[in-house]
Parts: C-alpha cells; structure tokens; sequence
C-alpha cells in the first residue's frame, strides 16, 4: 500500500467494544487481569498502551520498520537509543547534528563512560579512520540539521557492517514520506515527531524504529525501563497528525522550493542552503536516496545590507521560534538559538554562522510567504 493510504489506516481499529472508527484514547495508568497472569495484552501504561501501540504501528509501517516505540520526546527516544551502549563504548556522529542531540553525547553521555568521535559524515574516509577498536555505533542525520548536509546513507551502513557496528539515522528532517534509511541498512531510526509527524506543534514527541525484532525486544526493555515512553493523549494527536504527512509533505516542500529559488536570487541573500536547488553540493546522491527535498532551510542574511533585528522586526507570518515541522512557516537563528549549546568553536566548525537564518517552511500560500520575507529583506 502506499503511504497515503497506510497512514491513514494503521493502527486504528482498535474499538471493539463499539467500533469507534477513530482510535480512543485510553488514558489508564493500568489494566486489570482476568486471572493471575492472565490480561488483555496490557498491564501498566509506562510498558505498553493501546493508544501508543496504534501509533506506533503507524509509524512501523511508514518506515517499513518491524516494531516502533512512541517516546515522550525527540531526545527521550535519542536518550533510550544511547543505553544500547556501555561503559568505555565508542560513538562515530556528525559534526553537524541537532544541537540538543550534541548536547546530550558531549557533556552528558561522556560522563557515563561512554566517548564520541564527531565527524564530518560526507567524508567518508574520516568516517573508516574515525573507527577505533571500542566503537559501536555510527550516528547520523541526514539532511543535517541545520544546514542540509546530506549523509551517503548506504555508504555509511556499509561501513559499518564491516566493523559489525549499529546504525542509527535521524529521519526528522524528512520523515518517511521523502526517505526511508532501512532501505539503505540502518539499523534504528528516530524521529522527534514535535515536528512532520505530528506536524501541527501541540505536542512534543518522539519514536525509536527498529529493523529487526532483537533489536525490538531491547529497545521496548530500554524504554520501559528508563521509562521514556509517550503519554496516550499525545500519542493519540500524533496519530491524529501522521494521517496527513504525505499531503503536508508534497505542501512544503512546493512552498520550500519556491522560496529558496526566490532567496537564491535576492541580492540581500548570501548564501542558500536546499536540498532542491540545482546549486546544492550533493545533488547526485540526493537523487539517489531522497524521494523529495522536504521543507527545510537555511540562508546565509547579508548583514551588512539589512540587520538581523531589522529583518526579523519586520516579518509577520514567519515566526521567531525554534522546532520545525509544523503547518506554520518558523524560523530562528541557530547560532543563538537551537545550536547553542554547541558553543562557538563547534559552530563554526560545522559551517554555521552568526547570519545563518533556518527557516521551517509552513503550508500556507508561497505567495504571502514570499511577500513576507520581501518585507524583511528590504530592512
Ligand atoms: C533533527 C532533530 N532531532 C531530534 C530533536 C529532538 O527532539 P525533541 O525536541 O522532540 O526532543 C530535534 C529537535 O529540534 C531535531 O531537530
């Protein structure tokens, strides 16, 4: 079936008891037994709901993945996936991925014992050298956030399988709809579904995929036991929202393509970064692995023709804001903003700059988007 038609259907004929079409939330924290041992499937909601369990057969199937668990956040189902590691573990990562997800390995996962190796993942030979004896697994993000450098993700698992290492991919940014990385042979996937998956900005969330049942059997242990899984009326909501990721999909993606050929041209603009336009580095390989271009990106402001108080001051239907994802149009500056906590040597490491503008391109009309960013840029 084709994803149109499996996200609107999986997982929700879950009513029995009066054929609700839409799945119920339910809310209980525990489930009761018909007899010692014996119950419905379900005994307490930290371990398994039926609510979360319809999600995460959606998401499942949308990734082509055998099982899925819904997580309370993007950086819960990213904080579970770490615990597949132990003391004295080695981890190969972009240099230029999601500024919470830096965070995270460098100053919180270093003090459990566990060490990274951050990369520059389109230069693969620095991926093999990167490899030492205690490594175990390889991160990646593609496209990257926040300046859409894409990932060989083939390439990369194939490195991996020779060290027999896991494999995990950040599908955020594109959600399935546009790429799917078990095709490629990626182990775990995740997903902060705060942004496409839900794509309405009412919740946060996330989801870990997995590629085979072993994998699945300690993942949902992980989850249980750390205790990261999503609560049942926000699992609910994004079930509620994956059911139109393809139609927001194909929407902004057509208004992010127009508008970075509209930035591309503007002389106040220095400099665009799309994985749809013609002038993106990778083009090649972005044939070859991505179905779409999906609704990210970023430009470089010139600065010196317009400030970015100025440019900001003016706009009125982009937002100032962090996440991205959702039928808005937002924008921020990772600098200051979502990469942060990355620090200023590893910004400007990874390319990013004080006038780097993300944009997080909603499904409104292009026209009024574009005559928006007009009124900024003429500062
Ligand atoms: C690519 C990516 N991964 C993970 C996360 C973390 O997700 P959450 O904010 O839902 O914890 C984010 C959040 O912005 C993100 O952009």
């Amino acid at each position: 079936m084709k994803m149109r038609t499996l996200s609107v259907h999986t997982g929700v004929s879950k009513d029995t008891s009066y054929n609700s079409v839409i799945t119920p939330i339910y809310p209980s924290s525990t489930f009761s037994f018909d007899a010692l041992g014996k119950n419905k499937g379900y005994d307490y909601t930290r371990s398994g709901n039926p609510t979360r369990s319809a999600l995460e057969e959606n998401i499942a199937a949308l990734e082509g993945g055998v099982g899925c668990s819904a997580t309370a956040t993007g950086m819960a189902a990213t904080t579970t996936v770490m615990f597949y590691l132990k003391p004295g573990d080695h981890v190969i990562a972009g240099d230029d991925i999601y500024g919470g997800t830096y965070r995270l390995f460098s100053s919180i996962m270093t003090r459990m014992g566990i060490s990274f190796s951050f990369v520059n993942m389109r230069d693969l030979s620095a991926v093999r050298s990167a490899i030492l004896p205690q490594t175990r697994m390889i991160w990646i993000e593609t496209p990257s956030n926040p300046l859409l450098n894409i990932t060989d993700i083939a390439a990369v698992a194939a490195i991996a399988r020779e060290g027999k290492l896991l494999t995990v991919a950040d599908n955020t940014f594109l959600s399935p709809y546009f790429q799917r990385p078990f095709e490629f042979g990626i182990d775990l996937i995740i997903h902060s579904t705060t942004k496409y998956i839900n794509g309405h900005s009412d919740i946060v969330g996330g989801a870990i995929v997995y590629r085979t049942k072993e994998l699945e059997e300690q993942g949902r242990y992980l989850v249980n036991a750390l205790g990261t899984s999503q609560a049942p009326f926000d699992s609910w909501l994004a079930l509620r929202g994956v059911k139109t990721l393809s139609q927001r999909m194909e929407a902004h993606q057509e208004n992010a393509t127009r508008i970075a050929e509209h930035l591309e041209r503007h002389p106040r603009v220095k400099r665009v970064y799309y994985p749809g336009l013609p002038s993106h580095p990778q083009a090649e390989l972005i044939r070859r692995q991505m179905k779409g271009f999906g609704g990210m990106l970023a430009f470089n402001l010139d600065t010196s023709r317009v400030s970015m108080d100025r440019f900001f001051s003016r706009l009125s239907l982009f937002t100032l804001a962090e996440s991205l994802g959702g039928v808005e149009s937002l924008m921020e500056v990772p600098w200051l903003m979502s990469h942060a906590s990355m620090g200023e040597e590893g910004l400007k490491a990874s390319g990013i700059s004080p006038e780097t503008i993300r944009v997080s391109v909603g499904i409104e009309a292009w026209e009024d988007l574009i005559a928006d960013l007009d009124a900024g840029l003429e500062g």
